[in-house]
């Protein structure tokens, strides 16, 4: 039996392990002593795992969007696991559209829900028999914008709600099956997710036509200043170990949570949003954000 045969707690498939949570996550519970299917899309995301993993640890090519994709990973992890099937799922992979909704591309945010809701759904569904066969359990990465819509973010709340949605109505179908659903709603987490929206904004924005400007001016650099502010994100971030914490609560506990709020951003966001009125909720919300990107700006005509 070859070395990354042998694991005490099953195998377990992450998608979107190449970077930020997924890594984090994957490299985790591979200490604790999972066979770690990590889906990648580059071999050199893989080469990488491996080199900081342990030899249970093996990276799978898995586009989400993909269906030959998804297929491939599911035969390459059945004759890998074979009549021992999986202990867990987790639907990590994730993308962030964000821009202003009025001025969005379809295309963009069709996108936007292809990989965050869609392609979890397909990876789900392809997965399910292999999960049945360990009474292996389904975690998903949602986020706190799922329960608390953010302005500037509509697609990717969208996708994070929805994802709510279709998982909460899955963990009841598969009450009878045993197989339970959680869902891990963090705030922020200081990832690769950021530098990418950051990227993304400049070029959104560069090509705006004068109107969105016109219409949207004082917003737009809020939130620029905003994703430029590396280090007030980094402030407000919590690790991502304590989100690997919880996946590894979900797939271990014996009474697994339906969801985990990660971060006392995601935390009290949870809180207002049930006491609040929607108008004030609103209210508070664009003062946050515009509060964020405006004291950059001051600082910067301070520096
Ligand atoms: N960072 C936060 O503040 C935060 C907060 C709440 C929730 N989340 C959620 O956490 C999850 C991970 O995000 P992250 O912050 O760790 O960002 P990240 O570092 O950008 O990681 C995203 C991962 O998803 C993968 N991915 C993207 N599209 C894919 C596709 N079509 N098929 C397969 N894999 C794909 C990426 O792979 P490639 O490298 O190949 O592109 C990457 O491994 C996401 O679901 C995100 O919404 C993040």
């Amino acid at each position: 039996m070859s070395a990354n045969t042998i694991s005490t707690k099953g195998a377990v498939v992450i998608t979107g392990a190449s970077t930020g949570i997924g890594k984090v996550c994957a490299l985790y519970l591979d200490r604790l002593g999972f066979r770690i299917f990590a889906g990648v899309r580059r071999d050199e995301d893989g080469n990488v795992l491996r080199g900081e993993a342990s030899d249970r640890l093996t990276p799978v090519f898995i586009d989400i969007t993909d269906s030959a994709s998804i297929d491939s990973a599911l035969k390459f992890v059945s004759g890998e696991v074979g009549g021992a099937g999986l202990a867990g799922l987790v639907n990590n992979a994730g993308i962030s559209v964000g821009g202003l909704l009025e001025f969005q591309p379809i295309a963009e945010i069709r996108r936007q829900l292809e990989v965050n809701v869609i392609g979890h759904i397909a990876v789900t569904q392809a997965f399910l028999p292999l999960l049945r066969k360990d009474h292996g359990r389904i975690v998903n990465m949602g986020s706190i914008a799922g329960r608390m819509p953010q302005p500037y973010l509509g697609p990717y709340s969208a996708s994070k709600a929805a994802l709510e949605a279709i998982m909460d109505s899955l963990r009841m179908e598969l009450r009878p099956s045993k197989i339970p659903v959680s869902i891990i709603e963090p705030g922020v987490v200081y990832t690769p997710m950021w530098e990418k929206a950051r990227i993304r904004a400049h070029v959104i924005v560069e090509n705006f036509p004068q109107e969105v400007f016109d219409l949207y001016g004082s917003d737009i650099s809020a939130v620029t200043k905003v994703l430029e502010n590396k280090e007030k994100i980094q402030k407000a971030a919590v690790s991502a170990d304590v989100v690997a914490k919880a996946v590894a609560h979900a797939l271990t506990a014996k009474k697994p949570k339906t969801r985990y709020v990660i971060g006392w951003d995601a935390k009290f966001g949870v809180f207002l949003s049930r006491f609040l009125p929607d108008r004030l909720l609103d209210w508070l919300t664009m003062i946050f954000w515009r509060e964020l990107g405006l004291k950059k700006t001051t600082q910067d005509i301070g520096s």
